[in-house]
């Protein structure tokens, strides 16, 4: 690993060399899946079982944008792909409706205004590489994606980013917290997986009720919440510069 880096944040393309883009995507999600299990809804199992097409369609459909940190050694050309590494990696997924962003009563996130007056995002699975930890990466890279947001939207003026954190993750809430998110209730794995968009990795018989599945690819537990964050500051959007 070379000592000082060159840093850009940037959306991935929806069009060009979606191919070549899906690769490392995908390169890069295992990895986090891998090394980091106990931070994300899915499995490394799961998604390594994805088709090339899937990855693709991950970084194609309408209502995901996936959001890259990459590094290149001081003095190599960050255009050239040969150069670079993808580190880290943010999605936000949206805009979603009141309806489909409202969570059950019981996880106690306040009531949502109309869809006239709010556009709503969910942010997920940040992650950066382990030994680029601590650099203020995770923090810009969500803050790039909050930029995005706020850099192409007309109307309606307020946004609000959601994302839910497994519980326990503190140094995760801790970020976000100095991003200015605030705690907003506390949600199911299931509420969660269907709030990332991910509910097609819902066992069927948990998705009918409440009973914990045998065959559940991974621990589904309906008694254990976790912590939603929201940022809804609107001074937030409105003093920061265009
Ligand atoms: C959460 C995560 C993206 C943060 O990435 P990062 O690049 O270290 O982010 P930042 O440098 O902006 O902030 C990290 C903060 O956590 C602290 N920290 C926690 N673990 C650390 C580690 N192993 N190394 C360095 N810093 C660490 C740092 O002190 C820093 O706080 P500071 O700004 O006060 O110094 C990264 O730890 C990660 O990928 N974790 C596993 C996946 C995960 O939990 N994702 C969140 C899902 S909601």
């Amino acid at each position: 690993m070379a000592s000082t880096y060159t840093y850009s944040f940037f959306p991935i393309s929806k069009s060009v060399g979606i191919h070549a883009s899906a690769q490392k995507y995908r390169e890069l999600r295992l990895k986090a899946l891998k090394t980091s299990p106990g931070s994300f809804s899915s499995t490394y199992e799961i998604e390594a079982a994805f088709s090339d097409a899937d990855w693709v369609d991950r970084l194609t459909v309408l209502d995901r944008e996936v959001f890259i940190c990459a590094a290149t050694p001081s003095g190599r050309d960050p255009s050239c792909s040969d150069d670079t590494q993808w580190i880290g990696q943010v999605t936000l997924r949206g805009p979603s409706s009141r309806a489909d962003f409202e969570l059950p009563a019981e996880a106690g996130q306040p009531p949502q205004r109309s869809d006239e007056e709010e556009e709503r995002w969910q942010m997920l699975s940040l992650f950066t590489l382990p030994e680029y930890r601590g650099r203020g990466l995770g923090s810009k890279l969500c803050q790039a994606a909050i930029d995005y947001l706020r850099s192409y939207r007309s109307a309606p003026r307020d946004v609000q980013v959601r994302l839910i954190v497994k519980a326990g993750n503190d140094v995760t809430v801790e970020l976000y917290r100095r991003l200015g998110f605030v705690h907003a209730g506390r949600a199911t794995l299931v509420e969660a997986l269907i709030a990332n968009g991910d509910e097609h990795l819902i066992p069927k018989d948990q998705a009918r009720n409440s009973a914990i599945p045998e065959t559940a690819a991974f621990p589904l537990v309906p008694t254990v919440r976790e912590i939603v964050l929201t940022l809804q500051d609107e001074s937030r959007w409105t003093n920061l510069p265009y």
